[in-house]
Formats: C-alpha cells, structure tokens, sequence
C-alpha cells in the first residue's frame, strides 16, 4: 500500500502540472515544538490520495519529510536524520517538528494530492529566540568630569533574530553623536546554535551633574516587551576648582592665642592633603585641612596661604590681624612726692589700633588728669589708667603720696556755753598726718585727718593766766604757735562781757513791753466808743464785737 502511494504519488508528481499557493510566515519559538499548518488546517478534499511535507533550505537543498495517505494510515517517514526523530504530523496534517532550532528555518511545504489535482502550500518557519536579561559588564569604577571614558558594557545573550541595545541616562536614550557619546555595538554568532549575542559599549563623557545620573541598557526585542538592565550610578571625579582659607578665631586675635587656620578645596575626590604657605615657609599637613598657630605674636600677623600638595598655583589665602596694646606709665607704682613740687605723668601706648583710655583716682571716675604743679596734699590718692583697643584692656597705675612738714594754718580760742571752760582750736596741715602736742594738760580731742588737713581742740579751765603753745609735728619737721588764754574765774575775762549782753537783752525786753501795753490800751478805747455808737448792728456783729472785746480783755490782762 505504502510503496504503492509512493509510486503513484511520484507518478502524479511528474504528469500534473502542481498548482503552488503564494507562501505563508510562521513565527515559531526556540526551543518549542514548531506546528506548521498544512493550508491553514484545511486539507480533507474528497478525493485526497496522500499528502506529503517537504522542506527546502536556504541554500535551496529540497529534501521529503513524510508522506501519508489516508487518515487511517501511518505516516511515512523518509526525512533526514536531522528531523527523523523529530518530526511528526497531526489529524490535520500540520507538521510538527519537536525542539525548534535555527536550523529549522526553512521553507516547508505541504503537498496535498487529489486525483485530479496537486496542490502545494510552502511555509516560511522563522524561529525567534527572546535574549537573556542585559547584563552590565565592565562597569567604570569612576567617570572623570569632561572626558570621554568607557562607562561599561551591555549583553544580550543569545537571541534570534539579534537583539538591538540602547543606552538610557535617566530614562531618557541617549543618543550617540561621537563627541560625547560614542556606542559600539557589535553582534556574535554562536557557531552551534547560530543564535546572536549583542554587545553594545557606551563611550560617555560625564560632566558633574552626572553625579545623580542613573544609567542603564534597554534590550528590544520582537518577541516582547524591553528588557532594562538594573541602573547605575558613577562617582564623577573633577579636580579641585575653588579653595578657601578660612581663619577660625574670635572677632579679635590677641597676643598668646592659637590661631587655626583650616583649608578648604573642592574637587571629587577631595585633596585631604595641603601646604600652608606664611613668612617663607611652607608647611605640608596630611590627612588634614588644619593648621594652627600657637602663641601668635603681633610678629605673626600677615598674609597666610594654603595650597594643594601637587599645585601651588591651586590657593587661597588670608589674612592674620594680631591685636595689641602695650601701656606704658610713668611714674608708676608709690610714688612720693613733697607738697609744693611739681609731677609730671607721662602714658604711652601702642596699639593695634586706636586705643581709648580712662583715668580713675581711688576708684572715682576723672574726666582728666589733674596739673599736678604745684602738688597738694589733695593731689594724694591711686590713680589708675585703663585703655582698651580691640577687645584687649590693659591698666597702669601709681599711688601718689604728698609729704611735707606741718603748718599750722590757725588757732583760736572759744568759750564754752556756760562760760566754765575754754576750748583751743588748732588747725594744722601736713603730710604724714601730723602729731600735737599742747603746753598743758586738758581734754583733747580731733577732726579725722583728710586731705592733709586736721584740726585739733583742747578743753581747759584755767584759772590764771596762760600762753598756751600749739605743736605740731611728723617725721619732717616742727611747727609750734601761741594763745593767751585768760583765766574764767576773773569777772574782766571774756566771761563777763556775756553777762553784759544778758543784761541789756533784759532792758531791752522791758522798754519793747511798755510801748506794745500802750498801744493796746489806745486800741481798746477806740472800740468801746465805736460800740456804744452803733447798737443797731446785727446779733452776728453784736456776737464778733463782744468775742473782739473779750479777746481785748484776756490781752488786757496778760502782763
Ligand atoms: C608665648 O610667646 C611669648 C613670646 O612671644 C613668650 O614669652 C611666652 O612664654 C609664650 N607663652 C607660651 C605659653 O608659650
Ligand atoms: C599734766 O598732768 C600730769 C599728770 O596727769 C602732770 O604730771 C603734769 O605735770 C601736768 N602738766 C602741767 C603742765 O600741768
Ligand atoms: C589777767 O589779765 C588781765 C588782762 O587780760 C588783767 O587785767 C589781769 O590783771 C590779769 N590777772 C593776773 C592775775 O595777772
């Protein structure tokens, strides 16, 4: 039967001329079981003898598959041994061929032969294979800023037809325009399975912005939606561009403090490294971007730089202001001096800047120094200099002592209340506070010393005549005066003439007191006369004229 089918089919092959439909695509999947339809599934004509499948390579090598005649029967297979294990065919006389490869990418055509016909329905077989995943390969450690540098590979492993890359920054592609971009991309061919590798390497001149740039691959493909590869990111590298030299101090830098001076610079990575440049010297710090000064003087100030290790011509530089103020009194500390000399103060300062300064004398505020000539005893006391300029205080002082030999400037004599006693007054002026001494024996008693001035009293009762002698003295020198004092048990001494005073005051008093009682007694008769008149005045005056005379009356009787 089967011989038989061959013979004939091999027969109508050669007399009938074959009625060839135009030819269909099929897309199959790699790796799949391919299912080539014969006439789109319709192939059950009436009067069908056989149908067979054959295929025609590329290089237009045309070989048989299979044949079968009727539905009850096996198909007979006659392919290659490429496909004879392989190949199979279904009620509706689609061909399966088992394990797509790109080796069966051919033409296959199915012949479906009928008594009166033969018909051929060619098939064109592609078999697609989907790429792997992109993968990222050689990834740059770092991108420099302006400068074209390799930023890595992209692979898709393996497809059919060959998979296309792009390059995306940020999703966004980019496009390749061979100043800043560049993108190779290159496609193999696997020699035994004939599926296609893409490599695509993106050439990319970064600029600092690219710090936050994402970037990755997209893998198109026809068999489906893109592959993204997982993103990345680049640490952009640029040299230093700005530095700053920053002076960490107070407002004022004064002489003894530690100035630190801390550099700064830019760039990606950072210098961590620097030189610091000042008075002719240069000083490398590693690992840190400080330097300080201890114990700065006024010599230190100046103009300070710092630089990159590897470029001096990469700086910045500041500048370093020491403040100062030196004071100078003279004289200063005691200073001794004898009443009636003259003194003469001399202040120099010298300062970083204007300095203002302020005199006190023993705690009390001056609006200026006294002249001191001549010198006074109240010229004595501590006076002290503050000036200040930049935040910096300084003080000076001296403690000025008037000396000179005491005077005795007055002494007198008074008389106590009651006349019994006599007190001496003695005023005297000197420096050291003076000592007295009287001629005699009585109660003494003083005015605290102050300014050089002190006044001594004595308290005696004499009961004759004296010449008392007042004595003043210190370390440099002695003065004495004298008072008679005349004694108070004589009436003709100065008591008496206070009694003379009593009595004229009595006198006195007596005459004032006549006169006052006869202008009252004028005054009296006056009203009464008016009174006696003038009867029809009202109660109100009746009642003011008897309180006038009644008052008139009490003032009648007083004495
Ligand atoms: C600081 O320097 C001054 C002189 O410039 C010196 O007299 C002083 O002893 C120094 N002080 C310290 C703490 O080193
Ligand atoms: C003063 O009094 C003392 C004793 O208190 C006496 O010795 C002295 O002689 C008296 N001097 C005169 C001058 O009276
Ligand atoms: C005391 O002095 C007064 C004059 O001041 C004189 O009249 C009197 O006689 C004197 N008395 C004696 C005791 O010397």
């Amino acid at each position: 039967m089967g011989s038989l089918g061959v013979l004939l089919g091999a027969f109508l092959t050669a007399a009938i001329i074959p009625t060839v439909s135009s030819k269909t695509g099929l897309n199959a999947t790699y790796g799949e079981t391919i299912t080539i339809p014969c006439n789109n599934g319709d192939n059950q004509p009436a009067d069908l003898v056989f149908t067979k499948w054959k295929y025609t390579t590329k290089d237009g090598v045309s070989e048989d598959l299979l044949v079968k005649q009727s539905q009850k029967d096996e198909a007979k297979i006659t392919a290659p041994d490429s496909y004879r294990a392989r190949i199979s065919i279904s009620a509706d006389s689609s061909l399966l061929i088992q394990s797509g490869t790109l080796q069966d990418e051919n033409v296959f055509t199915c012949i479906v032969v009928t008594v009166a016909n033969l018909k051929e329905y060619p098939v064109d077989v592609y078999v697609h294979k989907r790429p792997s995943a992109p993968e990222f390969r050689n990834k740059a450690r770092r991108l420099e800023d302006g400068k074209l540098m390799p930023l890595g590979e992209c692979v898709a492993l393996n497809a059919n037809p060959p998979a296309e890359i792009t390059w995306v920054k940020n999703n966004k592609t980019l496009v390749a325009d061979d100043k800043t971009i560049v993108i190779k991309t290159s496609v193999t061919k696997d020699p035994v399975s004939s599926l296609s590798t893409t490599t695509s390497g993106l050439q990319y001149m970064a600029g600092k912005q690219d710090m936050t740039s994402k970037f990755a691959c997209v893998v198109k493909h026809v068999t489906g939606s893109d592959q993204v590869s997982a993103p990345e990111s680049f640490s952009i590298h640029y040299p230093t561009e700005n530095m700053s030299l920053q002076v960490l101090s107070a407002a004022h830098i004064r002489e003894g403090d530690d100035v630190t001076l801390k550099c700064q610079a830019d760039g990606n990575p950072p210098p961590t490294s620097f030189n610091f440049h000042f008075k002719g010297k240069t000083v490398s710090v590693t690992d840190s971007d400080v330097y300080t000064l201890t114990n700065v003087s006024r010599a230190d100030s100046g103009e300070y730089k710092c630089s990159l290790l590897n470029n001096d011509n990469m700086g910045a530089s500041a500048t370093v202001t020491v403040t100062y103020l030196d004071l100078s009194l003279s004289p200063s500390g005691k200073v001794l001096k004898k009443f009636g000399e003259s003194l003469e103060v001399k202040l120099e300062k010298n300062a970083s800047s204007e300095a203002t300064v302020s005199w006190t004398k023993d705690n009390g505020k001056l609006d200026k120094l006294p002249h001191f000539s001549p010198l006074t005893y109240k010229h004595a006391g501590l006076y002290t200099c503050a000036a200040s300029a930049d935040g910096i205080e300084r003080t000076a002082f001296f403690d000025l002592v008037v000396e000179g030999t005491p005077v005795i400037k007055s002494l007198t004599k008074e008389s106590s209340k009651d006349g019994k006693k006599k007190v001496l007054v003695c005023v005297a002026e000197g420096a050291p506070e003076p000592e007295v001494q009287w001629s005699v024996n009585g109660t003494h008693n003083k005015v605290p010393y102050a300014g050089g001035f002190t006044t001594y009293k004595l308290t005696i009762v004499p009961s004759t005549n004296l010449t008392v002698t007042c004595t003043v003295s210190n370390k440099l020198g002695v003065n004495s005066r004298d008072i008679d004092v005349s004694s108070v048990f004589k009436e003709d001494s100065e008591g008496r003439t206070d009694n003379e005073g009593d009595k004229a005051a009595v006198i006195v008093g007596v005459v004032v007191g006549l006169v006052v009682l006869a202008a009252l007694g004028g005054i009296v008769y006056c009203l009464y006369m008016r009174r006696r008149q003038g009867t029809w005045k009202t109660a109100e005056k009746e009642l003011g004229n008897s309180e006038e005379s009644k008052k008139l009356e009490e003032n009648n009787h007083r004495p």
